[in-house]
């Protein structure tokens, strides 16, 4: 059997997603219910981190137990990764050891050059290009509060980063509209988004005309992890770029308002849309357990 990653978005297709999404419901639906369910009995996950996480790390090291399996940690700081040992010697080691590995690091390529050289499947759990595990986690809030997402529009509000790339492959994938609004100098690029084309989106000056009639309004962090000497002006240039009340009421009046989190109030987001009605963060975070739980049992088994 060939080994399948999920490194970005568009490694798996539109049918394999929708099967993704139906375990999903059907996994929440048994835990949420104390049915044990253990189809990786057995199976070890190793999840290396090279920069921070909470959602990310709780939500595969939760999931994999879940499953009957278990999660093992390991960080640049403590481990011979931080070393220099070749990401390639890493990888014919780690998935010797192994069923199945989640990597969060800087560059896409690092992750390209682990899953070459792994026997197991690699998934992405955040690069600087991607953050595949997010969407998926997100399209499924979407789908469990509105329906379908095929034909609906995503406003995306801020940095044209990880999150935003993800979202911009997904409207490929699954045939919906994101309209994107940065500020000068942070516009999306077509080819670091690794798009089939510009079909799927639509760039606005104006954050305010890419919310209008939004089905879904989301945004993220204005500095990203790795980014951090860009903090002070990045500030002054995404100043005009939060998410408020004016910007969710351009929208439609039932969208939605997600934000992968961690969040900054009174920066992206205004803290009364993010704690106010349309929001769907704690569901979105919530649902990452879920997803991911049924990606790794559909990267593992396969179709059940
Ligand atoms: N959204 C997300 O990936 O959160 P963490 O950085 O906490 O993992
Ligand atoms: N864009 C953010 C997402 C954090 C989950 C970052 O890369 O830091």
């Amino acid at each position: 059997m060939t080994i399948k990653h999920f490194l970005q978005f568009n490694d798996l297709a539109r049918d394999e997603i929708e099967y993704i999404f139906e375990r999903a419901a059907w996994i929440k639906t048994q835990f949420k219910s104390y049915q044990q369910y253990w189809p990786l009995s057995d199976r070890t996950l190793v999840m290396i981190f090279e920069k921070a996480s909470t959602r990310t790390r709780l939500s595969f090291e939760a999931g994999m137990q879940q499953l009957g399996g278990s999660a093992i940690y390991l960080n640049t700081r403590d481990s011979q990764l931080g070393r220099g040992e070749p990401v390639e010697d890493a990888a014919q080691v780690i998935s010797r050891m192994s069923d199945i590995v989640m990597i969060r690091t800087f560059e896409q390529s690092i992750i390209e050059r682990f899953a070459a050289n792994s026997r197991v499947p690699v998934i992405n759990g955040l690069t600087n290009e991607y953050h595949p595990c997010q969407i998926l986690a997100d399209i499924f809030t979407f789908i469990e509060h509105r329906g379908s997402i095929q034909g609906k529009t995503v406003a995306w509000i801020g940095d044209s980063n990880n999150v935003c790339n993800t979202w911009l492959q997904a409207a490929e994938v699954l045939d919906f509209n994101v309209h994107v609004s940065t500020p000068p100098g942070y516009e999306v690029e077509p080819e670091r988004a690794n798009l089939y084309g510009t079909d799927h989106f639509e760039e606005f000056k104006d954050p305010m005309d890419a919310a209008r009639d939004a089905d879904l309004v989301t945004t993220d962090v204005w500095t990203s992890m790795g980014f951090e000497a860009e903090n002070e002006e990045r500030r002054k240039d995404f100043a005009d770029w939060q998410v408020d009340e004016d910007m969710m009421r351009i929208a439609k009046k039932d969208a939605l308002f997600m934000h992968c989190l961690p969040a900054h109030r009174g920066e992206e987001v205004a803290a009364e849309v993010i704690d106010g009605p349309h929001s769907v963060v704690w569901d979105e975070a919530e649902n990452r357990l879920h997803v991911q739980k049924a990606l790794m049992e559909y990267l593992l088994l396969g179709k059940v």
